[in-house]
């Protein structure tokens, strides 16, 4: 007889006291899974699976990719089963034979033709010839997809944009009732296909699934540039994120070029960038106005002035006087040679010893103290008269006469009175002489250029028409050399041009572009796109794509990235912004009306 309490004491087992250990598939695993007929509940998530149904008779490319580029998150499984390709053709001998007595059955009754019929016939016929030549292989098509969201409601709205994108396109999806587990896990990447709807499919509309082919380029910081056209997404994107902010616009003329670049700088300013624009047809003006922005037209009868010597107001810790001095003397050569017309290498020489006195002769030395300089800076005519004091400089001395004594004097022999305050500012040029012009970019780029040095602050300088200053060697260097180091001050430089190959003449050019980490390219003339194709790298898509641009559309290289872009604009943007001769009356015509009252 078994008496318990004389039972042997018994041993409890250690390992009952161990703390159970805690693997990786317990921290990722949801804390519950419900399952409902027609969704799942993983932890507080709810999650439910579709699968395509039914597929209309022509796929086009990418009809894949407006769910791919959905803004929710999503799995999808894409199941692709190889068919046997003799079975399948056995199948279509049957199915064709079944068409064609339909088809003569119909014409013995004397009934008009049936066009779905024959299409089908003929669709047929197609499809076992390639595969009879083996063009083709037949397939079997499962694709599932598996929707995630916090709520059912926010379930239900997804459910209705996937049912309105894919039903605009004749495809058509169902919940996996009752299946909803087989619907997770054929998702997942597992290669499972547990739910096992299929559709019959050959190769060539198979391929039009293959879901990576667009780009989307959306960030969460940054303005809107336009409208991703693969995707109809939105292009938001800050410049001030790459390696360097500066961009190239090109296309021919009337393509939207200044409107993108109008429109871009309108919606820079609502996120505090500063805009400094060169326009050489006085079209910004009407943007200055409206946001409040100050437009300074420079000509040699407008009362603003820029001198050339004029020089940085505050230098940045790490600049030394001496360099800052020199750089300046170094570029303002650049210029004399512009403004002279070219100098031998002797001529050179003189004037750079020439600038050296003009400012030693102000007290501006890299002896003296930089925050006095802006006090004392001279004037062409300073420069004159120390030419003057000079052996050897008759030719040059009458060459800068022009400048300090002749009509271009109220232009170029006056101190600065403009300023950069506001938060735009345009600079234009249209009423200078043409020939003055470069040389009057020249003098704005530089006056431009101290300014920006002087002050830290995130800024654009917009260059519209840059073959203007790519015309000259030194203009195009100056530009070069200011896109190269705007880097370092916190600028971004956008130049605009009509014509690429006026642009790459310039030894400038190419190094500009590619300086440039965003670039721009916009409808081009048959005449200019074999040498944009090379210059860009662009397939013969991208190049026919270019041909047939409509106005503001482009491709829009951002990086390694390149999207294809529609430039949208509200009607307020557009109201401020156009250049249509008709849209301006307008607008005129109702300002006029608005004074009247
Ligand atoms: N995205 C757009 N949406 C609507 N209208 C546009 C768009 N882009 C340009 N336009 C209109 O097309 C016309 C030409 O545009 P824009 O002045 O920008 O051309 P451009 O490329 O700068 O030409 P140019 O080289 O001659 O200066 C303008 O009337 C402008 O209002
Ligand atoms: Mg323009």
């Amino acid at each position: 007889m078994a008496i318990p309490f004389l039972k042997k004491k018994r041993e409890i087992p250690e390992k009952i006291f161990e703390a159970p250990t805690i693997g990786i598939k317990d921290i990722i695993a949801p804390s519950s899974i419900a399952l409902v007929s027609d969704h799942l509940k993983l932890g507080n998530r709810f999650a439910k699976s579709f699968f395509i149904f039914s597929y209309p008779r022509y796929l086009s490319t990418a009809w894949f990719s407006p769910v791919i580029n959905l803004n929710t998150p999503m799995d999808i499984g894409l199941h692709i089963h190889p068919a046997d390709t003799g079975m399948t053709l056995k199948q279509l001998r049957k199915k064709i034979t079944e068409v064609q007595a339909e088809i003569i059955e119909r014409e013995e009754k004397g009934l008009i033709r049936e066009p779905a019929l024959e299409i089908a016939y003929k669709d047929l016929e197609t499809l076992r010839d390639r595969l009879m030549t083996a063009q083709e292989k037949m397939f079997k098509l499962g694709l599932y997809l598996t929707v995630y969201g916090d709520t059912e409601k926010e379930l239900r709205e997804i459910e209705i944009t996937l049912r309105s994108i894919l039903e605009a396109k004749l495809i058509y999806i169902k919940p996996a009732l009752y299946q909803q587990k087989e619907g997770f896990n054929s998702s997942l990447p597992y290669g499972l296909d547990q739910i096992q709807v299929h559709t019959s499919i050959n190769t060539e509309p198979l391929s039009s699934t293959f879901p990576f082919i667009s780009f989307d380029l959306s960030s969460n910081e940054g303005i809107l540039y336009g409208i991703n056209r693969h995707n109809n997404s939105l292009i938001l994107f800050d410049r001030f994120s790459l390696e360097n902010s500066n961009s190239c616009v090109f296309a021919k003329s009337g393509s939207g070029k200044s409107y993108m670049v109008k429109v871009e700088t309108l919606r820079q300013l609502m996120l505090g960038v500063n805009e400094i624009i060169l326009d050489p047809e006085n079209e910004y003006r009407a943007l200055a106005e409206a946001v409040g922005g100050s437009f300074l037209n420079i000509s040699l009868a407008s009362p603003n002035h820029i001198n050339p010597f004029d020089l940085p107001t505050t230098l940045r810790e790490d600049e030394k006087p001496e360099d800052v001095l020199r750089s300046n003397i170094l570029n303002l050569v650049g210029l004399m040679r512009l403004m002279l017309g070219g100098l031998s290498a002797e001529e050179d020489g003189i004037i750079d010893r020439a600038l050296t006195e003009t400012y030693a002769a102000k007290d501006i030395t890299s002896e003296t103290d930089p925050s006095t300089w802006p006090e004392r800076i001279p004037l062409m005519e300073d420069l004159e008269a120390v030419l003057e004091g000079m052996e050897g400089t008759e030719s040059l001395v009458r060459r800068i006469r022009k400048f300090t004594k002749g009509t271009f004097a109220p232009f170029f022999n006056q101190p600065t009175n403009v300023s950069m305050e506001k938060p735009l500012v345009v600079f234009g040029i249209r009423d200078m002489e043409d020939e003055l012009r470069p040389i009057a970019m020249f003098i704005i780029m530089r006056y431009i250029w101290n300014k920006v040095r002087s002050e830290l602050k995130k800024r654009i300088l917009v260059v519209d028409e840059a073959w203007w200053i790519m015309k000259t060697e030194d203009g195009a260097s100056f530009l070069f050399g200011l896109c190269k180091r705007a880097r370092k001050y916190w600028l971004g430089v956008t130049t605009i041009t009509q014509d690429v190959g006026d642009f790459m003449k310039s030894e400038y050019g190419k190094p500009i572009i590619t300086n440039s980490s965003l670039q721009f390219l916009m409808k081009q003339s048959p005449a200019t796109i074999d040498l944009v194709q090379k210059t860009f790298n662009l397939t013969d898509e991208e190049k026919y794509l270019l041909l047939e641009a409509e106005v503001g559309e482009g491709i829009f290289f951002a990086g390694q990235k390149r999207v294809s872009i529609k430039v949208v604009a509200s009607y307020t943007e557009d109201q401020i912004i156009t250049t249509s001769p008709e849209e301006i009356l307008k607008i005129k015509r109702a300002k006029q009306e608005l004074a009247r009252g």
